[in-house]
């Protein structure tokens, strides 16, 4: 899908007019290596939906509602995701190669957009979708209120107000899911802590790495590098993410008593400070 398609072909709520390109605070994002790295990442990420929502439609092939749903909102969103982030990264850091980075990440990572790498069953991968989008938008929240750039702020908060959308669909089908698959709350668990192992693991991990070779012709990347890099990224990022919204976001598909929610809540919150973020 290319950029004139999205603007003709979707029902999306904002479009890259509404973006003011021209008033983008470029001199606000010198020195920012992590924002920068998190940018382009992101926009590799999100651009490469269009592969992966070929392997939901397969699994979901027989859910019009769903598939529907796939290829009219939520393939469109979340390109324009990508192409977004694509502009901003070329507006602000016209030196940078994005296309040839990108073709360099594009082959390594084609290979982690596998059918078999979804849930075993239509509840479990509905589930671990909530995860993704409870991840995005927490992500693009904190992108949000720490850019020192108003149009990043902008262009990060019309993203997250699409993810926080995503995540309450795929909600909506999980229950559904459930219901008909009668999927226990093990289950649930299961797939819920797989896919939340997994948000820290090979895409973030590819994107950073093709970015970092790019910008460091002739260095090698390997685990020391990265955990540096992701170091500098929490710190970063830490004190911005929405811990509340996102651990909420996170179990309620294990269908917890609203009891029991409102006391597991704090306590997640306070182990993730000091571990996850
Ligand atoms: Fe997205
Ligand atoms: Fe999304």
């Amino acid at each position: 899908m290319t950029v004139a398609e999205l603007k003709i072909n979707s029902h999306q709520r904002w479009t890259l007019e509404d973006i003011p390109w021209h008033t983008i605070q470029s001199d606000a994002m010198v020195n920012q290596e992590e924002l920068f790295n998190i940018l382009v990442a992101a926009s590799f990420i999100e651009i490469t939906t269009d592969l992966f929502t070929r392997n939901l439609l397969e699994y979901f092939s027989d859910d019009k509602e769903v598939t529907l749903w796939l290829e009219q909102h939520w393939e469109h969103e979340e390109l324009l995701h990508g192409y977004s982030l694509k502009r901003y990264v070329q507006t602000v850091w016209p030196e940078f190669d994005w296309e040839r980075t990108y073709q360099a990440f594009l082959s390594e990572y084609s290979n982690y957009c596998r059918l078999d790498l979804l849930e075993p069953t239509r509840s479990m991968e509905m589930a671990a979708r909530c995860v993704v989008e409870m991840g995005t938008a927490s992500y693009y929240t904190a992108l949000s209120r720490l850019s020192p750039d108003p149009v990043l702020s902008m262009l990060a908060h019309h993203i997250r107000e699409d993810e926080v959308r995503h995540y309450k669909h795929f909600y909506h089908y999980f229950l559904r899911y459930r219901q008909c698959e009668g999927t226990s709350r093990t289950s649930v668990l299961k797939a819920l802590w797989h896919r939340l192992k997994m948000i820290d693991g090979e895409d973030g991990l590819i994107a950073i790495k093709h970015v970092y070779l790019a910008r460091h012709p002739g260095h090698q990347f390997d685990k020391h590098v990265y955990r540096d890099l992701r170091k500098r990224y929490q710190h970063k990022v830490r004190r911005h993410i929405p811990l509340e919204m996102s651990i909420k976001m996170l179990i309620k598909p294990l269908g917890l008593s609203p009891r029991v929610q409102h006391a597991a809540v704090p306590i997640l919150a306070g182990l993730a400070r000091h571990t996850v973020v």
